[in-house]
């Protein structure tokens, strides 16, 4: 079938970014089309916009970027079994060129949880790929305990805002980098020490750390080092590999760069804390799913000061 779509016929700025119909592939018998309600910007979709990322996804074009959906199910696989047309849900689809800036997108069925009854589509599809990393990086990666210390850095960004909720609902001490204007914002989350990063060095007043999760990359990274507790200090990275010599200098654990693994159960257990309240999802920006909307979305997020994370509303999928 053909959808409505956002995509990009080459690599470059935001003005390339064009609306289209495109042929999506036949739907395999595990896969569900999605009609898609809202999707949601993640650095990775202007990263990749720009050509950044064409040697590691070699893909043809024309792409649809996106990869955050929250919608509801149009079509079923022949052995899909768990899910009904009609059901609502929310993803972090597999990695391809056939995004969600769209009207549909298809998903493996394994991907899916349902959306949580108590958030909207726009709160939904503002948590999978930045919910899931913060999740990973923080359970799976970092083996965050009760009682630790984890510093997060760019707490006010997409990724960080989960990543101190989910630390603190676990039972760890929570200190985060960010600027003044969103330290009350932020303990209001949880967050126990905010760091105003541009009046004060984190690593000055840090240390006996047990995890520090990496958002940011280069120098910061590379002060984060020192900030660890040595013999079991853990430095988990989204943005880079880390410096092995630097780990070895100051006796870190472990210290290791990490790419996101869509799965659809984590999300599920996402989903239920977002049902009871545990887990607040926030949009601090919502735009038209239009080529307009898209580019403006993408220039806010290229600022890389964006707070909360970037949704873009569907206004064609009638909800
Ligand atoms: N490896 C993976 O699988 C994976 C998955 C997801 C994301 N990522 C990457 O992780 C990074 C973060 O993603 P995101 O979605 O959270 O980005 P984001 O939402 O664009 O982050 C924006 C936030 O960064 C904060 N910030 C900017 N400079 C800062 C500094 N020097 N110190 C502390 N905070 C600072 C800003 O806060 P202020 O406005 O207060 O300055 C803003 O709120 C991106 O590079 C992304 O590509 C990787």
């Amino acid at each position: 079938m053909k959808t409505r779509a956002i995509v990009i016929n080459q690599y470059g700025g935001a003005d390339q970014l064009i609306q289209d119909m495109v042929e999506l592939p036949e739907l395999d018998e595990k896969q569900v089309l999605v009609k898609v309600h809202a999707t949601s910007v993640n650095p990775i979709d202007w990263k990749l916009r720009e050509g950044y990322l064409s040697q590691m996804m070699p893909w043809d074009f024309p792409i649809i970027l996106g990869w955050d959906v929250a919608g509801e199910i149009a079509e079923v696989g022949a052995m899909v079994t768990d899910w009904q047309v009609g059901d609502k849900v929310f993803a972090r689809p597999e990695t391809t060129r056939f995004g969600t800036y769209a009207d549909y997108t298809i998903v493996d069925d394994h991907l899916l949880a349902k959306k949580p009854e108590a958030i909207s589509f726009e709160e939904a599809a503002a948590v999978p790929l930045a919910g899931l990393t913060a999740y990973q990086a923080l359970f799976i990666h970092g083996h965050l305990k009760a009682g630790e210390k984890v510093l997060i850095h760019a707490g006010a960004g997409g990724v960080g805002m989960y990543a101190i909720q989910l630390a603190k609902n676990l039972g760890a001490q929570v200190f985060t980098t960010a600027s003044e204007k969103n330290r009350d914002w932020l303990e209001g989350l949880g967050a126990d020490q905010v760091i105003d990063y541009r009046s004060t060095d984190f690593s000055e007043v840090l240390s006996g750390i047990d995890l520090v999760f990496d958002t940011m990359g280069g120098e910061i990274q590379d002060k984060s080092f020192r900030v660890l507790k040595p013999e079991t200090g853990r430095l988990i990275s989204i943005v880079g590999e880390p410096n092995l010599e630097l780990a070895k200098e100051f006796n870190i654990l472990l210290a290791k760069s990490i790419w996101l693994n869509p799965d659809g159960s984590q999300l599920q257990k996402m989903a239920d804390w977002l049902e009871s309240g545990q887990l607040k999802s926030i949009v601090g920006e919502t735009f038209p799913l239009t080529a307009e909307g898209v580019k403006d979305a993408h220039q806010l997020s290229e600022t890389h000061h964006a707070k909360g994370k970037i949704v873009l509303k569907n206004k064609e999928s009638n909800k």
